[in-house]
């Protein structure tokens, strides 16, 4: 995505301190606290300018979002469209994916998203890859017992990618996969970049696991 910088996005993120952490590590283990009812907590990693989750905030009004991302001048626009039409069911983190562990305390979370992350296609950016085995140990640690992790993606090297380091990871089980999601009926909210690439005939991949055997977790909201 090409990235127009926005003056003092931080600062203005930084004025609405019960809206966007941007100090996550410190919310670890209590972020039910941040919003009016304690209820599964949904996270969308590399939210981009937030249309799902506010979508899904609708649709789901017995869950808690959290909208997660690394840029300031991105996630001004979340914010935006919070303050436009308030939901007490989304708060936003600026943030990097990298510190979850760190964010999060253990099985704190119900879902994790992961939409049209960023492919890194070169061998060498491979680390960076949203579903790089580092990564899928952070989810682990931070899903509950049963808690779900969803892709979707245009990407086909990416999808192949992902499918396979979730597949080698004997804690989670793929329950649906698809390779072009609108041939199925299932129920879907779309982001900015899926209506982008729809638009373009272009099919969705779809991958949809649990994590069926996790790290010792506390009792959690499921
Ligand atoms: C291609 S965009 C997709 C945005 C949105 N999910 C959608 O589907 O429309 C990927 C987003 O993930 C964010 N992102 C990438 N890596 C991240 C990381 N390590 N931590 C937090 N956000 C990240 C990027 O800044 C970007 O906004």
């Amino acid at each position: 995505m090409r990235l127009r910088k926005i003056k003092h996005a931080k600062n203005q993120l930084a004025e609405h301190p019960s809206i966007v952490i941007i100090d996550p590590k410190t919310h670890q283990g209590t972020w039910q606290a941040l919003f009016e009812k304690a209820q599964p907590l949904h996270l969308e990693v590399g939210c981009g300018k937030g249309k799902f989750i506010m979508e899904m905030a609708d649709v789901y009004q017995d869950k808690n979002f959290l909208a997660l991302e690394r840029y300031d001048s991105v996630l001004i626009r979340v914010l935006e469209k919070w303050l436009k039409c308030p939901k007490k069911n989304v708060r936003m983190i600026y943030g990097n994916a990298m510190d979850l562990a760190m964010m999060f305390g253990l099985g704190e979370i119900q879902t994790i998203y992961l939409n049209f992350s960023d492919p890194w296609p070169k061998r060498r950016q491979e680390k960076r890859r949203l579903t790089h085995p580092d990564y899928i140990f952070k989810y682990r640690r931070i899903l509950a017992p049963n808690g779900k992790l969803i892709l979707k993606t245009d990407n086909d090297r990416f999808f192949t990618y992902s499918m396979m380091q979730i597949n080698n990871d004997d804690h989670f089980r793929i329950d649906r996969m698809s390779l072009d999601l609108k041939e199925t009926s299932w129920f879907n909210v779309s982001t900015e970049f899926e209506d982008r690439f729809q638009a373009q005939g272009q099919p969705i991949y779809y991958l949809e696991a649990t994590l069926t055997e996790g790290e010792p977790h506390e009792t959690t909201l499921s």
